[in-house]
């Protein structure tokens, strides 16, 4: 199915330091000829901007080769300006993974080389060699329908389009795509290349095939595939949508300095987070409790914001209650409960001995 000829081969690893260890043989074997169109890269950014910049560097990263595909007809000047301000800002940010130990100084060069800048007079080149392609062009139907116009010209039969659009959602935009079977909604979290999760979102016509390839291809270069819906805000956007509004509420009700909020999410949600699921959170706490929170919640703030949703009253009335009752959001029949529990345990311990916070026990009983 792909044509990596030339191509060096992908490592698999995700952007850690431990990926830029000793010389490997994706580096000995990279080509250092950048740009140009013509040599078929299997992977496309279309859209020169931050998200096709971003996705090309996780590309890059991870051994391979893809095109950077502008589509707009410019001058000769903006052209050279704006290759410029690609490699620039390409180099800019490798460099500062190698300024955090992420990277080594002399793999800058060699990874950026693999990111070849394609001008439009070469996109149908570049558009037909790709076997995944990424839309990365501003957040307006108008744009969306004129680069989805080149990529069905020019690009392969089997090739898949993905849009990383933040809020158009996926059925709409499969309207414009000849092949929507092989079409589906892909969201990055900045910065690309360094955000494992990106979220899959599918509509009902994209094929399972594509969706299982997708996945294949993006696990090949480190990250972790999330699938949702056509659904808006994605899964993460949504979530933190909510959680951001009401902290932003809180510091305007003098509830709480932002200061205040900042510690408190970065050293209680965030590392709880880290360690267990929103939903599996439900679940270790119990659905119940959840309910009871809610209840206070919708009484003393605000009930349009802290109801609880239909499908918490019915699992209580199932008796699906989280871990304690081993069935909640997620099943735990025949699990090792306690080896569960030792397990989240052990996640929130190793965040806290990263950030220096863990304290051994006091030898000496204090006043
Ligand atoms: N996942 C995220 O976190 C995230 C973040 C930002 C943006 N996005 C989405 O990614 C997409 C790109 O956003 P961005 O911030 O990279 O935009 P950007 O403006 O930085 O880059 C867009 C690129 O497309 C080019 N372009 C402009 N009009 C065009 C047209 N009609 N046809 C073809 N190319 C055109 C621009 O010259 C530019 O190079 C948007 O849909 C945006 O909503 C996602």
């Amino acid at each position: 199915m792909s044509n990596a000829s030339g191509s060096s081969a992908g490592t698999g690893t995700g952007p850690s330091p431990a990926a830029g260890s000793a010389a490997r043989p994706a580096l000995r074997a990279a080509r250092t000829d950048a740009e140009p169109p013509a040599r078929g890269a299997r992977f496309a950014a279309v859209g020169a901007g931050r998200m096709g910049r971003g996705i090309a560097i996780a590309f890059a990263y991870a051994g391979h080769r893809i095109a950077l595909v502008d589509l707009l007809p410019r001058s000769a000047e903006v052209l050279a300006k704006l290759r410029a301000e690609v490699n620039g800002e390409v180099r800019a940010s490798l460099q500062g993974l190698v300024a955090l130990g992420a990277l080594r100084a002399d793999q800058v060069e060699v990874v950026a080389a693999r990111i070849g800048f394609v001008a439009a007079e070469h996109a149908p080149v570049a558009l037909a060699a790709a076997e995944l392609l990424f839309e990365g062009v501003p957040e307006t139907l108008d744009a969306k329908r004129s680069a989805f116009a080149a990529m069905n010209a020019h690009g392969r039969a089997d090739a898949i389009f993905t849009s990383t659009t933040s809020s158009i959602l996926v059925t709409q935009l499969a309207a414009l795509v000849q092949r929507p079977e092989r079409f589906l909604n892909m969201h990055w979290l900045n910065p690309a290349y360094l955000m494992p999760v990106v979220e899959l979102s599918t509509h009902p016509g994209t094929s399972a095939e594509v969706l299982a390839r997708t996945k294949a291809l993006m696990e090949g270069i480190g990250k972790l595939p999330v699938v949702c819906g056509p659904t808006p805000g994605y899964i993460v956007p949504r979530l933190q949508a909510l959680v951001m509004n009401e902290a932003a509420r809180m510091v305007q009700e003098g509830a709480a300095t932002a200061e205040e909020i900042d510690k408190a999410t970065r050293y209680g949600m965030g590392l709880r987070f880290a360690a267990l699921g929103v939903v599996e959170f439900i679940d270790f706490g119990g659905i119940d409790i959840l309910h009871h929170a809610s209840r206070e919640m919708s009484e003393s703030v605000d009930a349009a914001r802290y109801a609880a949703p239909a499908i918490v009253g019915r699992m209580i009335d199932q008796g699906h209650l989280g871990l304690k009752t081993a069935s909640g959001f997620h099943d735990y029949a025949g699990r090792d409960i306690a080896a569960y529990r030792r397990g989240v345990l052990q996640r929130v311990l190793g965040q806290l001995q990263h950030a220096g916070l863990w304290r051994a026990a006091a030898e000496q009983t204090l006043d």
